[in-house]
């Protein structure tokens, strides 16, 4: 293989420690998984505890190198908590992803708002509560701090103002701590993922009988398999992309074109 920087040998991140907030199911586990795959230890956070567990369990927990704890982003106390302790046991982060996200259909005029206020807490200020806690236990330099934008932070579709604010306020949020924590040598970045085949997303966001359709109108004429989406992230977080910063990448098979 043609790797003259070494950096995707299978074992580039040994010694590295990921937290992966919202990292129990979906597009954040399957991120846990890779990133656990390459040698990192995982920490796998969500609000579930039993389903942190069972994801911890599912990397690996048996050689120790994963670790499954429960918080929900919205609650700086727990993600504070649950921060001390990966960092306990584990030793400062180099790599966090904030994947948590809460999701529903619904016209404008019939969103409550509380439920538009419950899709910012969880997407946008979840977010900020996982980068702000990890902040003073980051590895400097050479940290990477990830989040999970959607395409509709830029292109609107009806039913999703919700999504579409908290996703767009995470595109500032991560431009304005590449520009923050740059310094630190810090890099932030947000990955933008396309329709992914098997998540509670797409089953959330498009009805069964629309999925062929919707399928043949995409320009790859098919959906992403989850671990598309996690090779993007382990890109972002690998010393590949360590001139990369305050990006927001789009892994959507050309989708929103
Ligand atoms: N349509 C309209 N309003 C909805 C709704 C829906 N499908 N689901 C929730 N709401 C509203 C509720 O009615 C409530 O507002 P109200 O009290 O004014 O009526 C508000 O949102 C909060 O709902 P609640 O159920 O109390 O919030 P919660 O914090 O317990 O759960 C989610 C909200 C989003 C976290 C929950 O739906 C969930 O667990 N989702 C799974 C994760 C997910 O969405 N993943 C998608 C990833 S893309």
């Amino acid at each position: 293989m043609n790797d003259p920087m070494g950096v995707f040998c299978p074992d580039f991140l040994v010694g590295k420690t990921a937290l992966v907030a919202g990292g129990t199911s979906g597009v954040g586990f399957g991120i846990a998984k890779a990133l656990f795959s390459y040698g990192a230890n995982v920490a796998v956070c969500g609000r579930d505890a039993a389903k942190a567990e069972a994801a911890a369990h599912s990397l690996g927990v048996i050689d120790g190198r994963a670790l499954g704890l429960s918080a929900d982003v919205r609650q700086p106390e727990m993600i504070a908590a649950a921060v001390a302790q990966c960092v306990g046991r584990f030793g400062p982060l180099d790599i966090v992803v904030a994947a948590a996200a809460g999701n529903f259909v619904v016209a404008a005029e019939k969103m409550s708002p509380k439920a538009f206020k419950t899709v910012i807490d969880i997407d946008l200020l979840g977010c900020f509560n996982v980068f702000h806690a990890v902040f003073t236990h980051l590895r400097c330099p050479g940290a990477s701090l990830l989040a999970i934008s959607s395409g509709h932070a830029t292109r609107p579709v009806a039913g999703q103002i919700h999504a579409s604010a908290a996703k767009s306020g995470i595109n500032m949020l991560v431009k304005g701590l590449a520009v923050e924590w740059g310094p630190a040598g810090i890099r932030t970045n947000a990955l933008v993922p396309g329709p992914v085949a098997g998540t509670e997303g797409m089953a959330r966001l498009l009805p069964t009988d629309q999925l062929a359709g919707y399928v043949s109108s995409l320009p790859l004429r098919r959906l992403a398999d989850v671990n598309e989406i996690a090779s993007a992230a382990l890109f972002l977080a690998s010393p590949a992309a360590s001139y990369i910063n305050g990006a927001i990448l789009e892994c959507d098979g050309g989708s929103r074109l």
